[in-house]
């Protein structure tokens, strides 16, 4: 793993911009997105850049299952205000809230990852070490699956909603094995509260119980951190 260690969340959001620039620059069709407060600094660099992404594809992680993709809550929403209304894509995936069979939106996901390798995908961490909405214990051969999430992403979640029975109970996320087959991984992470699972993924041990430990097995991995979150290593 490349450890990049910055002052602050916005010196990162530069640094991510940087990763993104250059592999642009290599070639890079398909990017991996992620939702939640980390990516927004680099979402916003790339925003006031000139980087053009009408060629590129975009896959999401995840998505809140029984949200439209209008309702402000949603991950479909957070991206078009973060960046597809400033950037748009080619095209951009992303789980849909709404799918009635849950099985075949499984099933139409994993198609749409296969037919879309991903070259750079950038991941944030949750306080207990979850990538997407990988929870821990989560089997590391999973790819897209639907998931109930924890009660402490639950509360970590409801601080964006009015009420807390409002939070949604499951979403749709890729897998540990869907986000393993990027060619290039960007993980970001700011603040005191992610330092337990910075520690944990960098230093191990490599454990189902600390899903973003699985990253330590990928051969092509960049860390941003600021010093708060990097602050046990
Ligand atoms: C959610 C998302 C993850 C995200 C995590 C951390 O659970 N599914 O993709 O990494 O929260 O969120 P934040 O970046 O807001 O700390």
């Amino acid at each position: 793993m490349k450890v990049i260690v910055v002052k602050s969340d916005v010196e990162g959001g530069k640094e991510g911009y940087n990763v993104f620039a250059e592999e642009k620059k290599n070639g890079a069709k398909t990017f991996g997105l992620a939702t939640g407060s980390t990516p927004v600094t680099t979402y916003k660099e790339i925003v006031a850049s000139d980087l053009d992404f009408t060629d590129s594809v975009s896959v999401n992680l995840d998505e809140y299952v029984g949200m439209s993709a209008d309702n402000e809550q949603s991950y479909n929403y957070f991206m078009k205000s973060h960046l597809f209304d400033y950037k748009p894509f080619k095209t951009s995936y992303l789980p849909n809230g709404l799918a009635e069979d849950s099985d075949a939106e499984v099933k139409r996901y994993d198609k749409v990852i296969d037919d879309n390798p991903i070259d750079l995908q950038i991941l944030g961490i949750g306080r207990n070490g979850h990538i997407g909405f990988n929870e821990p214990g989560t089997p590391r051969d999973i790819t897209t699956h639907k998931v109930p999430l924890t009660q402490s992403t639950i509360d970590a979640n409801a601080r964006f909603f009015e009420h807390e029975e409002d939070v949604p109970k499951f979403a749709y996320s890729m897998g540990l094995a869907s986000i393993m087959k990027s060619k290039h991984i960007l993980l970001e992470a700011f603040g005191e509260d992610k330092a337990d699972a910075v520690k944990g993924m960098i230093e191990g041990p490599d454990t189902v119980d600390l899903p973003a430990s699985i990253l330590q097995n990928h051969p092509n991995v960049t860390v941003i951190i600021d010093e708060a979150a990097a602050s046990k290593l």
